[in-house]
């Protein structure tokens, strides 16, 4: 690694009305390191890698890129200085191809005003394979499920050749195949001479990654160092201020009666023959690859995929679920995986996004009680630490992370008896983890019944009273918390188990 420096931000600073979302920071970087940017949710880290992209404009502060004092104007000029961002949030339009979306605003032409269109599909599909993911450059994105929409950005990032990558939290929804195929284009692109900053709550990935690491705390610098001289725990403690309890607080409740059963449920192509019990007060943790069926399985429990054959029955009642309003109805309650789209009204403040879903509670007498819908907002806001100035907040103001806890503030608030989270803790930062597991903890010990969704072992193992393992649509093996550990689990996800008994 040449030890040159291309990048130099010094005393940047943003605010925003209630909110100074930097204060004097600094950052550094080298050319082909990999340097993470380190923080909770709403330390400023977006805020700053959206000055250095264009997208907003600093209050104070200097960049200087490759000696020289630059003002960054927009987007577009950014480009040019070869900054090139994965945003938090995608930004495709969803009614082009892919390859549309990667040259966007760029295509490149044979005559003035006419597309080479060719050239398009060639160099697109040139850049979907160097970095191993099965995509047709020409399909439309819109028929892309998550991961595969965030590898078309790193494809679009790609694409700009750009000197400086910023990528923040690209492997919030891609596989542990495409997380390593986007390493092994990080390792490239390193040697080539690009420097990347990388933003991610998954403190391991900063260990394979990362050269060195910036903290940042409520706005301000904490620090940089060469992440081969810190430990974990030390991250933890430059993020947070204190140090962190990292185990798994699970509180066992007591499990009750049978209140939801899946019956040889089957979705065409999809759902092969499901059949599970769900018990009040247990935590049914769901595991297994990306792909293997699990999303799916919580959207038809939802009531959002049609079932061809079996039923779901809730208190020993069949429901006939042909829209997430019959399952609600019957008291279940799904937090998705794709929060941003199907959880949040971004134009809508935190306060009416937590209680308009929820409106029949706070109702008396026909008439709005608003000193108890507040008080239930600000409950949620204290205990998952959302970070937003009032509760009157528009949602679209706050952090990625804060926006999920705003959802799962939502769902929360309801009261659903069978909650389904599908990866609870993405995206959240490691103090705000511990909270939510807490939460879960009240709602099992108030009987409330909840199926886990998670790729995280750690929670899956810890959190779960009970595990079942997903493959190919169909539940390949099932393990009780006192039987289950990360080898066996993974054995069942990749079908190898039956091999280890024969
Ligand atoms: N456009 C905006 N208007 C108002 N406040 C904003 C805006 N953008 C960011 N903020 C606020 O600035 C602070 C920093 O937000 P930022 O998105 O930079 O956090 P982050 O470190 O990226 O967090 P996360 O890990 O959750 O993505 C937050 O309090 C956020 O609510
Ligand atoms: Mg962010």
């Amino acid at each position: 690694m040449t030890e040159s420096c291309v990048l130099r931000m010094e005393s940047i600073s943003k605010s925003f009305p209630g909110v100074l979302a930097l204060d004097k920071v600094q950052f550094e970087l080298l050319k082909g390191e990999v340097h993470v940017l380190l923080g909770e949710n709403g330390a400023g880290k977006s805020t700053l890698m959206k000055i250095l992209s264009g997208a907003y404009v600093k209050d104070e502060g200097e960049i200087t890129i490759d000696d020289n004092l630059i003002e960054i104007e927009s987007p577009a000029h950014a480009q040019k200085l070869g900054i090139g961002i994965i945003y938090q949030e995608f930004n495709l339009n969803p009614y082009l191809s892919v390859a549309e979306n990667i040259f966007l605003g760029r295509e490149p032409t044979i005559l003035p005003g006419i597309i080479d269109w060719k050239k398009i599909y060639r160099d697109a599909q040139d850049i979907l394979d160097s970095l191993c993911v099965e995509i047709d450059a020409k399909q439309i994105v819109e028929t892309l499920g998550v991961a595969m929409q965030q590898m078309v950005e790193v494809a679009k990032a790609l694409s700009l050749n750009a000197r400086i990558l910023i990528m923040d939290e690209p492997t919030a929804s891609l596989s542990n195949k495409e997380i390593e195929a986007l390493f092994k284009t990080i390792k490239k692109l390193q040697d080539d001479g690009v420097a990347i900053i990388y933003i991610s709550h998954r403190l391991e990935e900063i260990f394979r990654i990362g050269n060195r690491v910036t903290v940042l705390r409520d706005g301000k610098y904490v620090d940089t160092k060469p992440v081969s001289e810190l430990t974990k725990d030390e991250m933890v403690k430059m993020m947070v201020n204190r140090d962190l309890d990292d185990h798994i607080p699970k509180i066992k409740a007591e499990i009750g009666d049978v209140v939801m059963e899946v019956e040889n449920v089957s979705v065409k192509d999809r759902l092969q023959d499901i059949s599970f019990k769900l018990r009040k007060g247990e935590i049914l943790g769901i595991a297994g690859l990306m792909g293997a069926g699990r999303t799916r399985l919580a959207k038809t429990l939802f009531g959002a995929e049609k079932i061809s054959k079996g039923k779901i029955l809730v208190d020993g009642v069949e429901i006939h679920m042909n829209s997430p309003r019959d399952s609600i109805n019957a008291g279940i309650g799904l937090v998705t995986e794709d929060r941003k789209n199907e959880g949040l009204i971004l134009d809508l403040s935190v306060k009416q996004n937590v209680c308009l879903p929820n409106m029949n509670k706070f109702i008396n007498s026909g008439l709005i009680n608003s000193r108890i819908e507040n008080q239930a907002v600000d409950n949620y806001i204290d205990k998952l630490n959302i970070k937003t100035p009032t509760r009157n907040q528009l949602a679209i103001y706050l952090s990625g992370g804060n926006q999920q806890k705003v959802v799962l503030s939502k769902w929360l608030c309801s009261d659903a008896k069978i909650f389904i989270f599908d990866e609870p803790t993405r995206g959240i930062d490691v103090g705000a983890k511990t909270e939510i597991y807490q939460l879960m903890n009240q709602l099992v010990a108030k009987g409330v019944a909840i199926i886990m969704i998670s790729s995280e072992m750690p929670e899956i193992l810890g959190m779960s009273d009970r595990i079942l393992i997903m493959r190919n649509g169909r539940i390949a093996g099932e393990l009780s918390d006192t039987d289950a550990s990360q080898e066996k689990i993974m054995n069942h996800a990749l079908g190898e188990a039956y091999e280890a008994v024969l």
